[in-house]
């Protein structure tokens, strides 16, 4: 019986855990400069690649980085990166063309991959934000050219990740008029 209701207990907490983070997490741009160690690259890299992906292909790469002036040439052809200049670390997204499911399904798992970060992230206490690549061509070109991407590899989004340095308050977004029962 004790067996149970801690089981019980331990996955209500899991739940409790995993909502939290999907409610609460914000995108956060500022950061302290703080280091975030390897091991937590890690998770966040781990939590990406545990992502549903279509037929489970996982068709994503992620490049990890730190190199200020990488920040700088993305900040030069992004109009909304320059986070990317206090991150301490950030990671770009890509998919495989040749190993996705199908046309068009490696951005939707990059997504799915991305949101897995981003929710890691928030429940590690660190800050990231998702910057958008993907479908922008300029963006994607320029990507391809700062990271030496071979053909095939298509750049989907970069995290920015730090300490947080500020703090988002969690805005009402549950909205009935977006529920549908049964048909439109
Ligand atoms: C596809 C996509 C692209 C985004 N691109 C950027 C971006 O380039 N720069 C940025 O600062 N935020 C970007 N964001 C973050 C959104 O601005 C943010 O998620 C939105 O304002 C909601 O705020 P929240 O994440 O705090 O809930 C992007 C988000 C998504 C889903």
């Amino acid at each position: 019986m004790l067996k149970i209701v801690t089981g019980l207990l331990i996955l209500i907490n899991i739940t409790m855990e995993a909502l939290d983070a999907i409610f609460n997490r914000r995108s956060i741009r500022q950061y302290t400069s703080e280091q975030i160690a390897d091991e937590q690259i890690e998770i966040l890299l781990k939590a990406g690649m545990y992502a549903p992906s279509a037929v489970n292909k996982q068709p994503w790469e992620f490049i990890v980085f730190r190199n200020q002036d990488t920040m700088r040439r993305i900040v030069e052809v992004h109009p909304n990166a320059s986070m990317l200049l206090k991150a301490n670390t950030a990671i770009l997204i890509c998919w495989d063309e040749q190993r996705q499911h199908d046309i068009g399904y490696g951005p939707v798992d990059c997504a799915a991959a991305t949101q897995n970060i981003l929710l890691a992230a928030h429940s590690m206490g660190l800050g990231a934000v998702w910057v958008g690549i993907y479908p922008r061509q300029p963006r994607m070109e320029a990507i391809k050219s700062i990271f030496r991407l071979p053909d095939h590899i298509r750049g989907f989004s970069i995290v920015a990740l730090g300490h947080p340095a500020e703090k988002r308050s969690k805005p009402e977004r549950f909205d009935k008029q977006k529920i549908h029962l049964e048909t439109w």
